[in-house]
């Protein structure tokens, strides 16, 4: 692995929002878009501690501004209430991760109840719709801005217990496409990464007898850190991609190959 990260030049000043900053993976997207001068919007579910220290860090050690907002993205309310602060608070917002999800839990698909299949729907469908429609008017005006939507390798190959999560993270390849097409016009480009399996976040819902046999079964071999897949979002967030868009990035190792 390299030690010699790129550092995209536009993106210093610019303002990321951030679903999930607290995560595993939302963590290592905030650190990296820290890294090349980016201002941070920090959303957070129930991990306000965790969203203050993030903050505080990466403002001192990147001299960048953050702010952080809780949020509940499957509630729509929620969502616009979040754009209007981070407007407010920084004037604009040039990108847009909807990295945040819901985890899966491993369970045969008939016992599944309908509590469990609505909330998954709720904050892994509607909740990136919401973030969309709440920041596209302020894209829309300034006739440009970025989004990039995090799906699932499980959407794309299927894993035995997690239809529902599936079938959910399956959604944001779509709704990616969907969106680039008809937010085109507007020079608004509209991207997704599809991660494999990384070492952080959401891979804690597997054991390690599971882990073993994922890792053996990928190309290379190895899980994957949040910082490779973090300089991916990075690319896709600059004007180095400005030629790509309605587009899904597979991150994974080798794991799934199209
Ligand atoms: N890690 C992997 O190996 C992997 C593999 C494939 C796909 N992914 C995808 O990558 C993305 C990030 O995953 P991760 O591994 O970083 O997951 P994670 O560590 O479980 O983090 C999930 C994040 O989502 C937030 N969140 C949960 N429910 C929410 C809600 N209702 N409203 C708003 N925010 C909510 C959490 O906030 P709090 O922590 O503040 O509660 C947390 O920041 C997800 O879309 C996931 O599907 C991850």
């Amino acid at each position: 692995m390299c030690n010699c990260s790129p550092v995209y030049e536009d993106l210093k000043g610019k303002t990321l929002l951030i679903t999930g900053g607290t995560g595993g993976l939302g963590e290592a997207f905030c650190r990296e878009f820290a890294r090349n001068g980016a201002n941070l919007c920090i959303c957070y579910n129930t991990k306000r501690k965790k969203a203050l220290e993030l903050q505080s860090q990466l403002e001192k050690k990147h001299n960048i501004r953050a702010c952080v907002f809780q949020l509940s993205q499957e509630d729509h309310k929620s969502c616009r209430e979040v754009t209007a602060g981070a407007l407010e608070h920084f004037g604009q917002v040039d990108c847009l991760i909807n990295n945040a999800a819901m985890e899966p839990q491993k369970i045969l698909f008939e016992e599944a109840s309908l509590d469990y299949i609505n909330r998954l729907i709720d904050v892994n469908i509607k909740g990136p719709i919401n973030m969309c429609q709440s920041l596209l008017p302020h894209f829309r005006k300034r006739r440009k801005g970025v989004i990039v939507n995090i799906g699932s390798i499980w959407g794309q190959t299927g894993r035995r217990g997690s239809i529902i999560y599936g079938l959910t993270k399956q959604s944001t390849t779509v709704l990616t496409r969907m969106l680039a097409m008809e937010y085109a016009v507007y020079r608004i480009r509209v991207n997704s990464i599809i991660p494999g399996y990384f070492d952080t976040g959401m891979a804690r819902v597997m054991n390690a007898e599971d882990l073993k046999i994922i890792k053996k079964s990928i190309p290379l071999r190895r899980l994957g850190t949040g910082e490779e897949i973090a300089r991916v979002a990075a690319f896709l967030c600059s004007d180095h991609s400005s030629y790509i868009t309605g587009q899904q990035v597979s991150v994974n190792g080798g794991a799934h190959m199209l």
